[in-house]
């Protein structure tokens, strides 16, 4: 009890003004609702984890510890429809922020990249991700912005069949043969016990996009796979362990440094793609990581180095010194120099090869080309070993149409690579493309409000099509044409595919991909479901040539040599996410395929 200034006995209200209580309570009211509006916000009707929504993480912590223990991630995006039981869901994976939709049908996901580009473009998450390393290459930016347009002219020769064949090709090949003479080096001296692959596989993917890049005349381009050569051949033996299943260590020559600047910068990606705040975190690590600040700049100067001498070879072929300019083009940086000039002549402007743009072309050519080959690749060696009778049908078969080549006692020639096709083997490229989930996550923006299976999305909504789990691996889930678009309504007889048996979609099988045609087995690469490039105009730009180069691989690859199974601790699918799903170890034993 208080008593006033005229007597008067008062009991004083627990909330006067500007007392401690009041400001108690309506600073606990006030948090509380800041909490309320922090809690993650579903979008109304697609099922979601029930105790992610009630906490400020949302769904964070269950996807760190799953990646932690595992190194994965996009298989706990795809376990979420599974357990939700629904072809959409959504999940809480940035705080404070919209959730991700994530799909899990791949008609819906074809629909949607094929069909409904004015919908869905590519995503902020990529941008988050990889943005602040090549923030002006055309990956990061909208179809309908005329700087797209523009950059992707500049690349437009390099798929063309001219450049593939004659130029793209001839690079790839000759960059396999060096590494088949390293696997022979290799095979000499690891007498029969098997060894770390992975290191020679992503360096003679880099090598082959760094030779189409530059060019292979350039004194400064060096390959790591020759450097590789040198030294193992100048090594007479190597101490191997007493059991022939114990793996032997080779040494390795050190990776140029210019080369090694685009791995060290492709694998700062590994931090950013698994970060609630990759922005924040790619940040942090360019302020403070010396390896990528040295990374970046060598990579700078090198691209200005070779730039300014292919500005040289640009202005020697127009002063005349061809009779057919393009001729004379040996590299990706020449046919770009080459259509930035006549795009600028037309458009009545100063060229801008010295440009931001320029430069982070090339870099999205180099990043986008080596790890993405180089982890098919990898994934090709492990399942190659683990399912010899595919590989002893493949070698028949290329023995077969390359008979020349076996009666000489010689590789086939990248001509006859190219112009003789086998079924057989694009079937089980396709195959070995579909079981290795290189990219099983393709994200794309929603542009404006969408509808999709049946539920109102926002714009700017990330949306995931996943291309790992039911529908690819295991039975698509049922969904009632109502749900679907009226863009896959009226294009649903086009698509037509094989129906393969349900049970049997997470085996290995190349003969899926085999349809039948006039009482021949033909490779069909529409015959079942497939997103591991994505699809429509923003699908991978570069598919042909990563076609091109794991056709040549895997032919003289197997031509050579013999996959052994590894033992158990050595083999196995575990894999890492990063920018690719990539296996955890990779090791080979092999011997000369005789
Ligand atoms: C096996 C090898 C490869 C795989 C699995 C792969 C996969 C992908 C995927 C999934 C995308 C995104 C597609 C989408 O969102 O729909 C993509 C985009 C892209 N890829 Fe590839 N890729 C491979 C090889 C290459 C090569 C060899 C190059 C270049 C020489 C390349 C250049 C590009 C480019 C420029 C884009 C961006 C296209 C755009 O934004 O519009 N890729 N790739």
């Amino acid at each position: 009890m208080q008593i006033d200034d005229d007597g008067v006995i008062y009991k004083p209200s627990i909330a006067s003004p500007g007392s401690p209580a009041l400001y108690a309570i309506s600073t606990t009211v006030a948090l509380y609702l800041v909490y309320r509006w922090l809690l993650p916000k579903p979008i109304p009707g697609i099922p979601f984890n029930k105790d992610a929504k009630s906490s400020l993480l949302g769904d964070i912590p269950s996807m760190v510890k799953h990646s932690m223990k595992t190194q994965e991630l996009h298989d706990w995006i795809v376990a979420q429809n599974v357990k939700l039981q629904s072809p959409i869901i959504q999940i809480f994976a940035r705080p404070f922020s919209k959730p991700w939709v994530v799909v899990a049908d791949y008609q819906e996901s074809r629909d949607v990249m094929l069909r409904r580009t004015k919908e869905f473009d590519r995503s902020y998450f990529w941008s988050e991700v990889s943005g602040s390393v090549m923030p002006e290459s055309h990956i990061f930016k909208r179809i309908s912005d005329d700087l797209f347009k523009r950059q992707r002219r500049w690349l437009q020769g390099l798929m063309s069949p001219g450049f593939q064949n004659n130029v793209a090709a001839a690079h790839i090949y000759n960059v396999c043969l060096d590494f088949m003479q390293l696997w022979e080096e290799k095979s000499r001296l690891a007498q029969g016990h098997p060894f770390a692959a992975a290191h020679d596989v992503y360096y003679v993917a880099l090598d082959a996009i760094w030779t189409i890049v530059f060019g292979p005349e350039s004194p400064d381009v060096q390959t790591t796979t020759r450097a590789q050569v040198e030294l193992l051949s100048a090594i007479k033996d190597l101490p191997l362990p007493q059991s022939k299943d114990a793996e032997v260590d080779m040494p390795r020559a050190p990776c140029p440094e210019t080369l090694q600047s685009i791995i060290d910068i492709t694998e700062s990606y590994e931090l950013t793609v698994k970060s609630p705040w990759p922005s924040i975190t790619h940040w942090i690590l360019r302020q403070t990581s010396s390896t990528y600040k040295k990374a970046f700049k060598i990579k700078e100067n090198f691209i200005e180095k070779e730039i300014a001498k292919a500005i040289q070879r640009f202005q020697s072929r127009s002063e005349g010194n061809s009779d057919i300019p393009t001729a004379n083009i040996k590299s990706a940086i020449d046919d770009m120099i080459d259509k930035e000039t006549t795009l600028a002549e037309k458009e009545h402007r100063q060229p801008e090869i010295m440009s931001r743009s320029f430069f982070d072309e090339i870099l999205t050519l180099l990043v986008a080309a080596h790890d993405t080959t180089g982890t098919v690749i990898t994934w090709a060696l492990k399942i190659l070993a683990d399912n010899p009778e595919v590989q002893d049908k493949l070698r028949a078969e290329l023995r077969a149409m390359y008979s020349e080549a076996y009666t000489e006692k010689r590789y086939p020639t990248v001509q006859e690579i190219n112009s003789i096709s086998s079924h057989y083997r694009d079937a089980a490229i396709e195959e070995i493309i579909r079981c290795s989930r290189t990219e099983s996550a393709l994200a794309r923006t929603a542009m404006v409000d969408v509808e999709l299976l049946g539920h109102r999305i926002p714009k700017g909504t990330e949306v995931f099509f996943m291309g790992n789990g039911p529908g690819y691996f295991s039975p698509a889930f049922e969904i009632k044409d109502s749900l679907r678009s009226q863009s896959y309504l009226s294009g649903q007889d086009k698509d037509k595919f094989s129906s393969w048996d349900p049970k049997h979609l997470e085996v290995f099988d190349p003969e899926r991909w085999l349809v039948e045609e006039n009482g021949q087995k033909v490779f069909n690469g529409t015959a079942g479901p497939l997103i591991t490039f994505g699809l429509g105009p923003r699908g991978c730009y570069g598919r042909k040539m990563a076609y091109s180069e794991l056709k040549i691989f895997i032919t003289l690859l197997i031509w050579n040599f013999e996959l052994h199974r590894c033992r158990e601790e050595l083999s196995g699918y575990k894999a890492v996410d990063k920018l690719v799903h990539a296996p955890q170890q990779c090791y080979v034993k092999i011997a000369k395929a005789l």
